[in-house]
């Protein structure tokens, strides 16, 4: 049986999504910025897709930069906001658990000569905000939370945390590449400046996503060289990728209900099964503050990357943490940010659910799982 629990890291392209794009990479592939009809009629379904985005997202039309990612999107708004505001100041805050694409591009900063705090986190894996509040200084000019971890599936309050940041002048950017549909977005009422999404990550195409800057707000162009994006990410549009981006967002919060009472349902059922059937496992972050589709837990004594491989070769594909670090064997830094000890920091799986899973499925990962950790449990040197 082939089981796909790794929905975090990517989904499957919808079929209806598929379709939808379909006709942009074949008879529909005027360059949306001729001046001839066939780009012409291009351009109005671009500019009709930002406008559909901006009215699923409570943000304005003009502020959405298509692009190829959120790695990209996350880049691109880091380092072009601290450039680009640089006589506000020099300093940023981003949390300790950040994706790599938000967490390293900031750190890189720190070699042009800007000041970078980490805001901690608590068990739950939500941001301290004492601890925030604490780190804010006069020259803060960007403070970048995610909305739902990668890794712990953990949520942040991004209304009580925009407040914060907006009290200080500060910009707030938070990475929403998670939160799609497990959260309802409205960029305008919880008070976002600046965010990212990726379609891949929602049973869309992949190498497409956007950033979201407010109109007023200055940033450096990413890609110079033409006027898309009103000059801010030069490049001829891909419009089968916005087309599948537009459309996976709509489906995805047209059916957020159902998708939501699916994926919950069954990680209750997995949840259950493997706190009562494999013994010592702990969960990871909380249950109550993290999206319906993600269980991180930890076996203690055993390796994360074995039990990772062992399930692979009977079918079923998991992660140990994030797919960016499946090259990098290094412990997991949103688990140590989280208070997990060093020991713990190579012993953990993460499950995340996705629309295409069945009970049948989880039945199957029970049972394989249960054979995985005893024997991998009996050859261990830690007892
Ligand atoms: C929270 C978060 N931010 C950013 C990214 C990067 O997205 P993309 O694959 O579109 O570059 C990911 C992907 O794993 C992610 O989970």
């Amino acid at each position: 049986m082939n089981v796909y629990l790794d929905n975090a890291a990517t989904t499957k392209l919808d079929p209806r999504i598929l379709k939808a794009m379909m006709p942009y990479l074949s008879d529909k592939y005027g360059n949306a910025s001729s001046i001839h009809s066939l780009g012409q009629q291009n351009n109005l379904v671009l500019e009709r897709a930002r406008g559909e985005i901006a009215g699923i997202l409570g943000g304005e039309a003009n502020g959405i930069i298509f692009t190829s990612g959120a790695s990209e999107a996350n880049n691109f708004i880091i380092r072009g906001l601290m450039r680009a505001n640089r006589q506000k100041g020099k300093h940023l805050i981003v949390s300790a658990i950040e994706h790599p694409s938000v967490y390293q591009t900031a750190k890189l900063l720190v070699l042009e000569g800007y000041e970078i705090d980490f805001a901690p986190v608590t068990a739950d894996g939500s941001v301290d905000l004492v601890a925030l509040k604490r780190l804010l200084r006069s020259d803060t000019v960007l403070v970048s939370i995610m909305a739902v971890n990668n890794e712990i599936g953990s949520i942040q309050d991004l209304s009580v945390i925009s407040k914060i940041v907006h009290k200080n002048g500060s910009y707030f950017h938070s990475d929403l590449v998670q939160a799609v549909p497990y959260l309802k977005i409205n960029l305008q009422k919880i008070g976002i400046d600046l965010a990212s999404l990726s379609a891949h990550k929602f049973y869309g195409p992949k190498g497409v996503g956007l950033a979201y800057v407010r109109s007023g707000i200055k940033i450096d162009p990413l890609i110079s060289g033409g006027e898309q994006e009103n000059g801010l990410r030069a490049g001829t549009y891909n419009l089968p990728g916005i087309i599948g981006l537009t459309e996976a967002l709509r489906i995805a919060y047209a059916e957020r209900a159902s998708y939501l009472r699916q994926v919950k349902t069954l990680r209750g059922y997995f949840w259950q099964r493997l706190k009562t059937e494999i013994p010592g496992l702990k969960l990871n972050g909380s249950l109550k503050k993290r999206v319906e589709n993600n269980l991180n837990v930890r076996f203690g004594r055993i390796e994360g990357e074995a039990v990772l491989m062992d399930l692979s070769m009977h079918g079923i594909q998991v992660s140990t943490g994030s797919a960016c670090s499946a090259h990098n064997l290094k412990g997991s830094y949103v688990l140590s940010a989280i208070g997990l000890a060093d020991y713990d920091l190579n012993s953990n799986i993460r499950f995340s659910l996705g629309r295409f899973n069945t009970k049948k499925e989880i039945d199957y990962t029970i049972s394989v799982l249960k054979k995985t950790v005893a024997r991998l449990r009996a050859f261990s040197p830690v007892k």
